[in-house]
């Protein structure tokens, strides 16, 4: 089965967390794994259209997804929307801002939104929130994968209990894949 993470990160934070999501979809059996990045090279639609699933991420700008982002949702229209080629493929969110909460969750809104458009099917984080901070899902988020960086390098910025929900997000999605594709 193959899944795809399409993700923009304007100063590498969400960057990291796609490769946490990418680290979780790998740990489940026949997972193959696809990190597109919207900053690197022009999106590979061929690749998209292919996939069982597609994980978007984006970091909260200005309390939404990024222009970045937008333009890829807007691109998509022509390849994959009109003629609905994303039906059916399993689809979910991430998300990672400055504040603790600055206002998240409309980007994980925005996101699901454009999966309904596409007919996709949302799976959604499938974890309880964290009783601490420093708990899995401390941040307390049930649409998708949340994180808060602070104004630092990525290398140690989010915390580690943000990338592992963001690696849980991974292997959960490569899970309900699985058994979506056997037909479950
Ligand atoms: C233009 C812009 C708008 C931002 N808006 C928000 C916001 O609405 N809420 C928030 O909490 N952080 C906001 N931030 C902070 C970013 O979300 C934060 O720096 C994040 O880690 C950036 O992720 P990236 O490194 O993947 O680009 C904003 C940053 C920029 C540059």
């Amino acid at each position: 089965m193959k899944i795809a993470i399409v993700y923009h990160s304007g100063f590498g934070h969400t960057e990291k967390l796609a490769h946490y999501v990418e680290e979780g979809a790998k740990e489940v059996q026949n997972a193959e794994t696809f990190l597109i990045g919207l900053d690197e090279k022009p999106v590979n639609w061929n690749l998209l259209e292919k996939a069982d699933a597609i994980i978007f991420g984006s970091p909260t700008y200005n309390g939404t997804v990024s222009a970045r982002f937008k333009q890829f949702m807007e691109d998509s229209t022509g390849p994959a929307f009109v003629e609905q080629k994303w039906r059916n493929k399993i689809a979910a969110g991430f998300t990672n801002s400055g504040a603790e909460h600055g206002d998240k969750l409309n980007s994980l809104m925005t996101m699901s939104l454009f999966a309904a458009q596409h007919a996709m099917i949302w799976v959604n984080l499938g974890l309880l929130s964290g009783k601490t901070r420093n708990d899995l899902n401390g941040i307390g988020s049930w649409l998708g994968a949340m994180a808060q960086s602070d104004n630092a390098s990525p290398d140690v910025t989010p915390k580690i209990e943000d990338l592992n929900t963001a690696k849980y997000l991974g292997h959960h999605v490569a899970e309900i894949t699985k058994q979506f594709c056997n037909g479950k």
